[in-house]
């Protein structure tokens, strides 16, 4: 059985492209379009298994774009555990405008899912035998999904030792929060969201993680901060991280790249500083590549090397 399992509730097929500039009315003639499996939990394992981690993909996909999905997911080397579903698996459809280097993306909301169906991937992870080390929580929720199904795995997966990690947003995260996680990965705006607050300074920033921490909802946060870098809080370290300076070719999936590779550190026993710190260097190394290509392990080693902390 893997070591990490990564949940994806909401995959996407993401499709990228580029075009000269983005105006209303007119045909936009777009350059040749990527396509790559997508959704959280999808990416989080495209980054482990670049880094030769021991991960399983588990993910929920229908109609032909579900069909195109796992086919591109079986490419990627990605181990994956589908679980069918009768709606059709979403679409998201990504482009970066040449002449402003501005990214426009279009994401649309999922397949609503039966209650059979969410009850059948609850079930499909309690039945992973022996529990693995790692359970990543990772995207939004479709729609027909209760608000608090990442809450009722993570305590289930607790109760076995497995570690949890989070990253979602609104009635997801705050009820996973208070089900108690081991890490929850926050973006600023999710941060701000969860408490109600603007946050406008990095004591702020600090005070709101340290909050979290305090209240046993997790371990550790690590708060991601877009162009300003990230943030570790955990009950041991406060580390301030600026953002490396490398030419954005795409955000898109920083947050899953940072995430797989703090999770892949982590699962070869590193320090959560250390692997903090891969998780920097990954979300730096995806910045480089188009569309949702995400990282490359030769830049994630090489620009790890880069990485100052404050
Ligand atoms: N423009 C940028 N310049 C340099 N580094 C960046 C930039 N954007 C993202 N990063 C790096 O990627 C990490 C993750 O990005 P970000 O904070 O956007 O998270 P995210 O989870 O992708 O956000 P969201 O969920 O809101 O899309 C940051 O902590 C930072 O290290
Ligand atoms: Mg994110």
């Amino acid at each position: 059985m893997p070591r990490i399992v990564t949940l994806t509730l909401n995959p996407a097929l993401d499709v990228s492209t580029a075009v000269e500039q983005v105006i209303d009315t007119r045909k936009l003639r777009c350059d040749t379009a990527l396509r790559h499996p997508g959704g959280g939990g999808i990416n989080v394992a495209r980054v482990i298994e670049r880094l030769g981690g021991d991960c399983m993909a588990v993910y929920l996909a229908g109609g032909p774009f579900g069909e195109e999905l796992r086919r591109l997911v079986e490419a990627e080397n990605v181990r994956g555990q589908c679980i069918e579903i009768a709606g059709e698996t979403r679409e998201s459809f990504s482009v970066y405008e040449k002449s402003t280097g501005r990214q426009f993306r279009f994401v649309l909301p999922g397949p609503t899912l039966a209650e059979a169906e969410w009850q059948r991937c609850i079930a499909r992870l309690d039945a992973f035998g022996p529990p693995p080390s790692y359970l990543v929580l990772s995207g939004s929720l479709p729609p027909g999904v209760p608000d608090d199904i990442y809450a009722r795995l993570a305590g289930s997966a607790r109760q076995k030792g497995t570690r949890v990690v989070l990253d979602t947003s609104g009635p997801a995260l705050r009820s996973a929060l208070d089900a108690g996680v081991f890490l929850v990965k926050p973006s600023l705006g999710e941060l701000r969201e969860l408490t109600g607050r603007p946050l406008a300074n990095e004591t702020e920033w600090k005070e709101a993680a340290l909050a979290i921490v305090h209240a046993g909802q997790a371990r550790a946060v690590v708060l991601t901060l877009g162009g300003l870098g990230a943030l570790l809080v955990s009950e041991r370290a406060v580390l301030r991280a600026p953002a490396l300076s490398v030419p954005v070719a795409s955000a898109i999936g920083a947050g899953d790249s940072f995430l797989g590779a703090l999770v892949w550190a982590l699962d070869h026993d590193a320090p959560l500083e250390e692997a903090f710190r891969y998780g920097l260097a990954a979300a730096c190394a995806s910045l480089l590549n188009a569309g949702t290509e995400l990282c490359k392990k030769e830049d994630i080693e090489r620009l790890y090397r880069d990485i100052v902390i404050g």
